[in-house]
């Protein structure tokens, strides 16, 4: 297949009629780039699980334009749905919700409940306004591989297997959206840019879920992901960075940093990811993508648990976890 990748002003006409028609686009949001296929259209989504190599147990997430289109998607929407739309929407939030008929089984993988996602982009928007479709969309990248903060990205992981990419630029959050669980007591699924503390402020008390799942509330949390093509580990202290370097050099690995500009890593091979949460959140999967083109292995270093920065390293834990033997 020939994977087109082409701005919103040359492909809108294109995008909508792929996804009337059943097929997949790849479309920028704040967060990082989605591939969407229609919600109600199972053939249509299961195109996403094969084009990404997805378990057929991690549900999607499904993207509306506008609020009112909720009601369409989802039912017995509370009180607590309108209280976070009002402050966070469109934003980089997904609020997990009891689903509506209306979409596919294929999307959620059987479950009741179903994860919305409003994003502040409006290319992506303008796709589902324009094509009336309710995109299930994961981040398009090939599964348990790192995610796409650009239109290359995507088509180098995914060229040839999806028939279009829109290209809207680098997405300027860089990680995906907080999942909010409110089919159960407010939990937070998946932490991101808007923290657990700003969830707090008008909802009150708000979990956040911690350890490892066995059972399958939300399936795809079971998986590793955000995974690079090389080794990577993560340090604990700048020392730590250092002496593993030169270990690594000494062996011909081909190392490289990642991690914030000390003037201890001077000379060294250093992907410099910012100074603050935000910053992090918006470097940390280029430097990645770059690191794994570039280099042979990836040294992480540990970076503040606290506010968005405690979501980046919720990623690069991750990124950096040993994979389990029978995976
Ligand atoms: O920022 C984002 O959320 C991006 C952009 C494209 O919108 N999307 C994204 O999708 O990150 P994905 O599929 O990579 O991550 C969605 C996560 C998965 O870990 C999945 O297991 C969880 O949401 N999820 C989906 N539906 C769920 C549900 N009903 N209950 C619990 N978790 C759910
Ligand atoms: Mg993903």
């Amino acid at each position: 297949m020939d994977t087109k990748v082409l701005d919103i002003k040359d492909g809108l006409d294109l995008a909508v009629e792929l996804l009337k028609n059943g097929e997949l686009v790849a479309f920028p949001t704040e967060t990082v780039y989605g591939l969407g296929a229609d919600c109600t259209n199972t053939e249509a989504v299961n195109k996403i699980f094969e084009a990404k190599g997805r378990p057929q147990d991690n549900p999607l997430i499904v993207h509306i334009a506008d609020i009112e289109d909720v009601k369409k998607v989802a039912r017995e929407i509370p009180d607590e749905f309108y209280i976070l739309a009002k402050k966070f929407l469109p934003g980089p939030l997904t609020i997990i919700l009891k689903k509506s008929d209306m979409v596919s089984p294929a999307v959620t993988c059987g479950l009741d409940t179903v994860g919305i996602r409003m994003p502040n982009n409006e290319i992506a928007r303008e796709i589902i306004r324009k094509s009336g479709v309710f995109m299930a969309a994961p981040s398009a990248n090939s599964s348990k591989h790192i995610s796409p903060t650009t239109a290359k990205h995507v088509y180098d992981d995914l060229n040839g297997k999806i028939p279009l990419i829109i290209d809207g630029g680098s997405c300027e959050v860089g990680i995906e959206s907080t999942i909010i669980d409110l089919s159960q007591e407010p939990t937070v699924l998946r932490p991101g840019a808007i923290t657990r503390e700003m969830l707090e402020e008008v909802l009150g008390t708000v979990g956040e879920f911690k350890g490892k799942i066995k059972v399958a509330k939300a399936p795809g949390m079971k998986y590793k992901h955000y995974a690079p093509k090389v080794p990577a580990i993560m340090c604990d202290t700048v020392e730590e960075v250092i002496l593993k370097y030169k270990e690594a050099v000494k062996n011909d690995l081909r190392p490289v940093i990642i991690g914030k500009n000390h003037p201890e890593y001077f000379c060294l091979n250093l992907l410099n990811i910012g100074s603050n949460g935000s910053e992090y959140a918006r470097n940390v999967y280029n430097a990645l993508h770059i690191a794994e083109e570039n280099y042979g292995y990836i040294i992480v270093e540990k970076l503040e648990d606290e506010g968005v920065s405690h979501s980046v390293m919720n990623r690069l834990l991750k990124a950096t976890a040993e994979q389990p033997k029978n995976e």
